[in-house]
């Protein structure tokens, strides 16, 4: 287990953008990347929540409402963190993530195609825009947060497996184009975690299904991230998979 206060000023200096910051996961690691010294870009849609979480992390929290299903407000985010920054970030983290249990045959096509905008595509454009810039400057990391249904099929996940299994490949892709070019990518895939996105489910009370207590917390997907960012330049860690010990 890494000790994130082993790694308290690391990242002092640099900038990062955590997407689906409002809660959650991406929540977590927007705290962990600030206290271990970052300037963090957090995006999501809610502002009155982002701004709530921002102001209570410090001045170095940045938010940037933004729905990610939307090619044009993705432009809009990316030029606003690019001016804030004065730049592309050094560290990019596509983890916001729409999550239904829906068969498919039940699922509505328009709702399978918000899936992958928002779980594929969006990550996809945040990537094209500011990987341009990592490379020229040779330094940059990307993570994509994937999830234990980007390898394994589980029933219910018609948009959910195909749009993670999507992230994973994107990531893939990225890991082998971008080697020896001073840009890293890693991929973090958490098991169940207990956060906002199991409200609807609700699988205290539902058969079959991991109750809420025995889930991985948020704080230890953002610590496998921070791992991940603290590493010495010359390493990459290309997947981590986390579950409950
Ligand atoms: N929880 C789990 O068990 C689990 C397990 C494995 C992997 N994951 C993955 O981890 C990631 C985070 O999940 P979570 O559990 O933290 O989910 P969550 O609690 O539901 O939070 C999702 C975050 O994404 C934002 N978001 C959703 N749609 C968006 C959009 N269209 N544009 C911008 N922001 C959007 C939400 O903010 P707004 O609603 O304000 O936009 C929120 O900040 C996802 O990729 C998920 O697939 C989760």
């Amino acid at each position: 287990m890494p000790d994130a206060r082993a790694a308290l000023g690391r990242l002092t200096g640099t900038t990062a953008v955590v997407t689906g910051a409002s809660r959650g996961i991406g929540l977590a690691i927007a705290r962990q990347l600030h206290e271990t010294g970052a300037r963090v870009a957090m995006i999501a849609r809610t502002t009155a929540a982002l701004r709530a979480e921002a102001e209570s992390l410090g001045a170095r929290a940045l938010p940037v409402t933004c729905d990610l299903a939307n090619a044009a407000a993705v432009a809009d985010a990316v030029a606003a963190i690019t001016d804030a920054f004065g730049g592309a970030p050094d560290v990019l983290v596509n983890n916001a993530g729409a999550f239904a249990l829906t068969a498919v045959d039940a699922i509505a096509p328009e709702d399978f195609t918000a899936a992958l905008d928002i779980n594929l595509v969006a990550p996809f454009r945040l990537i094209h825009a500011f990987l341009p810039s990592m490379k020229a400057r040779r330094a940059g990391h990307i993570v994509t947060i994937g999830s234990v249904a980007d390898r394994a099929i589980f029933p219910g996940n018609a948009s959910y497996a195909p749009s993670k299994y999507g992230a994973r490949a994107l990531h893939e892709v990225l890991r082998l184009e971008t080697r020896g070019s001073g840009v890293r990518a890693t991929l973090v895939s958490p098991g169940q975690v207990d956060t906002p996105l199991w409200d609807e489910v609700d699988p205290d009370n539902r058969a079959g299904f991991t109750p809420r207590a025995q889930m991985l917390r948020p704080e230890a997907v953002a610590e496998a991230v921070l791992y991940a960012l603290t590493q010495p330049a010359e390493v990459n860690v290309d997947e981590l998979r986390l579950s409950r010990s």
